[in-house]
């Protein structure tokens, strides 16, 4: 490594550090009749965190130098709410309604471990968790900052964000997509959130017009490539790694990119959603983007 390289994993470990010990704080074990257990479980020791990181890397992108404690801890709340919801999409996503997936972040599914209702429940809780999170009592985050990130983590993960792609998932089991459907049901199960972890993190500052839409085509292409790789994976790495049944896909008869393109052209198709990513960034005219950049390179070239 070059000695000013920027090293991802050193940046992030202070802030995931932070996160870890928000999200342990907030999800309080006492909720009744085991309910806190079961969404302690979805969310604590595990996952890549991926979203929260976005949030982080954008705040610090549009912030610059200038620093505010205030909308520090807007960005904490907002990296852990998105978290949440991602956290529930998860446990939804396993159940035997969905993808019917008994391993999940090298640990049995939610709904194995403590039954569906619960992770039914566990799901609904996370998600209203992460509302509470974002409008704290007596806070000093100003409000039209709290309703702004309400707003964009709502969007993403509704009707037409995650809750309508994992519809259209549903909904096209068996069936071959053309490029267009395919790219529409992944912007929306998948790419919605990656791209509000982005907006979010934008809104914890004050960026031009210009610059919030150069964020914007960023989080784009890296929420849609994040998915064409979680589909390349599905095929070609192990669940040891993975942490989650690696072919299920292909079992489930899933339309994914590797169905569609096969697996060569998928890949060139990730690297391009990756230069897409960049040349966007590069028109933000903001300066503190390498952890975007590193993030972005990140999520392609992952294998995990
Ligand atoms: C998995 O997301 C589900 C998809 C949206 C493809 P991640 O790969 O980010 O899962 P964790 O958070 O690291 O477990
Ligand atoms: C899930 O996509 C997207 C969500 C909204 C959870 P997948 O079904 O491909 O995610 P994995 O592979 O189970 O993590
Ligand atoms: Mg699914
Ligand atoms: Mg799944
Ligand atoms: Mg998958």
């Amino acid at each position: 490594m070059t000695p000013n390289a920027f090293d991802l994993d050193s940046w992030s470990d202070q802030w995931l550090g932070r996160v870890e010990q928000a999200l342990s704080d907030w999800i309080h074990p006492q909720a009744p009749a085991g309910l806190g257990q079961a969404m302690r479980y979805a969310v604590l020791d595990g996952g890549k965190r991926l979203r929260p990181l976005l949030v982080w890397a954008a705040r610090q992108a549009v912030a610059g130098e200038s620093g505010d404690a205030a909308l520090d801890e807007a960005a904490l709340r907002a990296a852990c709410a998105v978290e949440l919801i991602h956290a529930y999409s998860l446990v939804h996503d396993d159940m035997p309604c969905m993808d019917n997936d008994v391993l999940r972040r090298g640990k049995p599914t939610v709904h194995v471990q403590f039954g569906q209702a619960q992770a039914l429940l566990a799901g609904d809780a996370l998600q209203a968790l992460a509302f509470e999170l974002l409008t704290p009592d007596a806070s000093v985050i100003d409000d039209h900052v709290q309703a702004r990130l309400c707003r964009l983590l709502a969007s993403a993960a509704g009707h037409a964000g995650m809750a309508g792609g994992q519809a259209i998932d549903l909904a096209s089991v068996g069936m071959r997509l053309n490029e267009d459907q395919l790219r529409h049901m992944h912007r929306l199960k998948t790419g919605a959130l990656l791209e509000a972890s982005v907006m979010m993190g934008a809104a914890c500052g004050s960026p031009s017009a210009e610059t919030l839409a150069a964020l914007q085509g960023y989080g784009q292409a890296i929420g849609l490539a994040f998915q064409v790789v979680d589909d390349i994976l599905d095929v070609t790495a192990d669940s040891n790694v993975l942490g989650k049944t690696a072919g299920k896909d292909a079992a489930n008869d899933k339309p994914t990119y590797v169905s569609l393109l096969g697996l060569a052209p998928a890949r060139e198709y990730a690297q391009t959603l990756l230069d897409q990513a960049l040349a966007s960034l590069n028109k933000s005219s903001l300066t503190h983007t390498q952890a975007l950049t590193a993030i972005a390179q990140r999520v392609v070239n992952r294998n995990t």
